[in-house]
């Protein structure tokens, strides 16, 4: 197409939002006292960027120079308990609503369907655990967990022929190809709890480790499985090996691993994937507390890095800060915020709360809500965690269903990120929103686009302990768009500590060497611009872009270590004659 030479420039300054104010139209909040529960506010006058002094209260300066890593998005754990819970309603749903056809089988009303699966709305995150595999105690401590089986419960099926994800309930699957269907982003997200009980010393789910001679076959236990999700049409993104390998007790499923053992299986287990065309799915290690990220964590990549795309850190123990020890030692990997819980009964906002810690059985003293962006929707990506996760999608308002005697999340109980009641009502709750504030700075901009990274930021003035805050772009699937500039914006400025006083922050936003204002209530305050992507002229310190994510493949991992894992069904331990035709 020929066209003049000024006619382009003038449609282009136009569509890339170019002109020299960029303007904040697009903010969502939520209040600490809830009159504003994540709603849009409309801005009048629209806040610009112009040639305004610094604020000396608080100026929060975006340095999009400095590219950190993607942020994928936030989520919650797909228990047996919230599949239980949505697979009723869906009944319930069907049964009773004329606007609901077998042909459009929703779980819950359009309103929430919007909030849970909406890729508008939310990012349905990394973190899965369909499948809870071992059996489980009449009095376990911990929430939640109904299937009480293995994929494979034939004691010495050393071919793995009796291995059937059938097993877990149903609807598990159903449920996922719904959410995946209607959710573009959905990222799956497998994590054991431990090896079918006959693979493992302790001859119990409940502690114990596994014996070394089922190594490979606990690497192919998890291939099949992988397979058998995929046989199901559910795309899985990531397999980790082991939940929480350094917890044991007998009353959880639970099973040990050091580091080296762990290495080896995923060693194993990562050849496998790549030979069986799975070498796209990340692979992720140890699953356990920010406490150990120079420790265990370390030692892991140290013996088996080269399978490993990245670690999982829980909030249990330890501080959110531990994660950029593990991220200076090993830049290239990926960091993932897979678990943490609130409990029943704890306030929303403004007292201070009482945390208890599910994991630990220790009280810890909390504001909750600001816990969550401080330390996790806005902390955790601070420092270099590509998403964050809590645990249990869905339960009901006294934190079941759970197995009956089961006291999960201590007295209290847990509470999932929404609440469904056995009559078919639900809400949404603090988690939710914290989330969903995260996850409207970051969420792709175009369906099936890049994701959102995290960019440099820093707060200044007299007030800017008052502010924590979070910086993102989102560039486009075209370069004609403008990227997306967001900010995720914490006021905890409530005095809560010495008494209670919240009181707003107008803080000056400086972009590009402009400046815009916007006053923050005390709350959780999501906005953003466009502005024309000049990313190319600055230098950036740090830059992911050609990372591990974008890779399109994986190299072999090392060999080193494997020799004596190489799997070999003849002369496996107790096997039949013939050896077995579905591991080979
Ligand atoms: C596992 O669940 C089945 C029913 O689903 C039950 O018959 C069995 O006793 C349970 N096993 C344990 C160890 O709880
Ligand atoms: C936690 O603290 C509360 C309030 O002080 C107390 O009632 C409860 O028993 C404590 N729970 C545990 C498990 O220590
Ligand atoms: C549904 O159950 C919840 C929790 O028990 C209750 O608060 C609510 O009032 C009930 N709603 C209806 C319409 O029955
Ligand atoms: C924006 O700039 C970055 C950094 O140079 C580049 O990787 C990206 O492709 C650009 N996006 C568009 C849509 O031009
Ligand atoms: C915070 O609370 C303390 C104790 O009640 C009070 O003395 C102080 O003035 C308060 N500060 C603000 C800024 O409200
Ligand atoms: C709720 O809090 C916001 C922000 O602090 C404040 O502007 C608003 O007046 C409060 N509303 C009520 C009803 O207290």
């Amino acid at each position: 197409m020929i066209i003049s030479p000024t006619a382009p420039a003038v449609v282009c300054l136009l569509s890339l939002g170019l002109s020299s104010a960029q303007e904040i139209s697009d903010v969502w909040q939520t209040t600490w006292n809830r009159t504003s529960l994540f709603q849009f506010q409309n801005q009048s006058p629209v806040p610009t960027f112009t040639s305004k002094v610094a604020s000396a209260i608080s100026n929060i300066v975006v340095n999009e120079a400095k590219v950190y890593q993607p942020v994928l998005g936030f989520g919650g754990t797909f228990t047996d308990s919230s599949a239980q819970l949505l697979a009723g309603l869906k009944v319930a749903i069907f049964v009773d609503s004329t606007q609901h056809t077998a042909n459009s089988l929703w779980y819950l009303d359009d309103e929430l369907n919007e909030l849970l699966v909406s890729p508008q709305l939310y990012v349905f995150a990394s973190r899965r655990r369909p499948f809870c595999w071992p059996e489980l105690p009449k009095n376990t401590p911990w929430c939640n967990r109904l299937f009480n089986g293995s994929y494979d419960e034939v004691d010495g099926d050393l071919c793995l022929n009796d291995l059937d994800v059938n097993s877990a309930r149903p609807y598990i699957f159903e449920i996922l190809k719904d959410i995946q269907s209607i959710n573009n982003m959905l990222r799956v997200h497998l994590l054991p709890w431990s090896p079918p009980a006959w693979m493992k010393d302790s001859g119990t789910a409940f502690g114990g480790a596994l014996q070394e001679e089922y190594l490979p076959m606990f690497a192919h236990y998890l291939l099949k499985s992988l397979e058998a999700f995929q046989s199901k049409g559910i795309k899985v993104y990531a397999i980790s090996v082991q939940n929480e390998p350094m917890y044991e007790t007998t009353t959880d499923p639970t099973t040990t691993y050091t580091p080296e053992i762990e290495g080896q299986v995923a060693t194993l287990l990562k050849k496998l994937m790549i030979m069986k065309g799975f070498g796209d799915t990340k692979l992720i290690g140890f699953e356990q507390n920010w406490d150990q990220a120079s420790g265990y964590a370390t030692q892991l990549m140290k013996v088996a890095g080269g399978a490993f795309d990245g670690v999982a850190f829980h909030c249990a123990a330890g501080s959110v800060g531990q994660q950029d020890a593990f991220h200076a030692a090993f830049p290239e990997k990926e960091i993932y915020l897979t678990e943490c819980s609130g409990t029943l009964g704890t306030d929303w906002w403004g007292d201070t709360k009482v945390w208890l810690d599910l994991f630990q059985c220790v009280n810890v003293t909390l504001t909750q809500e600001q816990w969550y962006m401080d330390n996790i929707f806005i902390g955790s990506i601070e420092h270099n965690a590509q998403t964050a996760m809590m645990w249990n999608l869905v339960l009901d308002a006294s934190g079941n269903p759970m197995l009956p005697g089961a006291t999960g999340c201590g007295t209290n109980g847990c509470r999932g990120i929404v609440t469904i009641n056995g009559n078919g009502t639900w809400s949404v709750n603090q988690e939710f929103y914290s989330m969903a504030q995260a996850s409207k700075g970051i969420i792709p901009r175009d369906i099936g686009g890049p994701s959102a990274r995290r960019i440099g930021l820093a707060v200044q003035g007299t007030m800017s302990a008052a502010l924590r805050v979070g910086a993102y772009v989102t560039y486009r699937t075209s370069s004609k768009d403008a990227p997306r500039y967001s900010l995720v914006v914490l006021n905890w400025n409530d005095n809560a500590s010495s008494g209670w006083n919240p009181q707003p922050v107008t803080s000056t936003i400086e972009f590009r060497g402009k400046r815009a204002t916007f006053t923050f209530p005390v709350g959780v305050t999501t906005l953003s611009w466009y502005a024309a992507n000049i990313t190319q002229l600055a230098t950036r310190e740090e830059d992911f872009l050609v990372g591990p994510m974008e890779r399109d493949g994986h190299s072999i991992p090392s060999e080193s270590g494997l020799k004596f894992l190489e799997f070999n069904p003849q002369s496996t331990v107790g096997q039949s004659e013939g050896g077995c035709s579905a591991l080979q």
